[in-house]
């Protein structure tokens, strides 16, 4: 008798087979059904909230090639010493801007071309001072060296004008 009392105080809401089942399958279902609802709320935010343009863009990204590489026309026509210099040079040294050696100043490039033509390419390829490497240009190194001459030769100097290497390959791979 008391032993009865005891197991129906226990046994709770759930009193018969079909109960326990539904609260099993319940148990169950409901967490699926909440998660594939997460699931699919999670990966469709970024479509609806970004529109197509977004698709567009990410589906090109995935068709792109791995890498992408800057071509640069190794063929196109090199700029001569002059252009380079209006281009690039001319801004510092037209003036002879924080020290630089003036355009067509004897005086100004005279020390400077003892050194001779090499050791003024590298520093205009490296920088010097308070010029930056190629001036801050973004040149071909031959061109620099003909900018180099173009100047030099202004100043007193009668450098050639470089001219590409017919067999040593691309001066602007190094
Ligand atoms: C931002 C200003 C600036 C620009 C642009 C610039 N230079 Fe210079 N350049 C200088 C200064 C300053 C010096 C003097 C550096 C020193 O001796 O400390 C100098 C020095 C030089 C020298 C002498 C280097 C030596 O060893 O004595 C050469 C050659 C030269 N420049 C070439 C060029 C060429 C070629 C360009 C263009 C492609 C160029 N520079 C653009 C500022 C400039």
């Amino acid at each position: 008798m008391s032993d009865k009392h005891h197991e129906e105080a226990h046994t709770g809401p759930i009193k018969n087979p079909k109960q326990l089942l539904i609260t099993v399958l319940l148990a169950f279902i409901l967490p699926v059904i909440l998660i594939i609802g997460l699931v699919t709320f999670v990966g469709s935010a970024p479509k609806t909230g970004a529109g197509v343009g977004m698709q567009e863009l990410a589906q090109a990204q995935r068709l792109q090639k791995v890498g992408s590489v800057e071509i640069r026309d190794a063929n196109r026509p090199l700029r001569g010493g002059e252009d380079v210099y209006k281009g690039q040079c001319a801004a510092c040294h037209a003036t002879g801007v924080s020290g630089a050696p003036k355009f067509g100043a004897a005086g100004d490039w005279g020390p400077r071309l003892a050194q001779g033509f090499d050791a003024l390419v590298h520093s205009a390829l490296k920088g010097k001072g308070a010029m930056a490497p190629q001036g801050g240009g973004d040149f071909n190194d031959l061109e620099i060296a003909r900018g180099v001459a173009f100047m030099a030769n202004a100043g007193g100097a009668n450098f050639p004008e470089p001219q590409p290497a017919a067999q040593e390959g691309d001066a602007a791979a190094k």
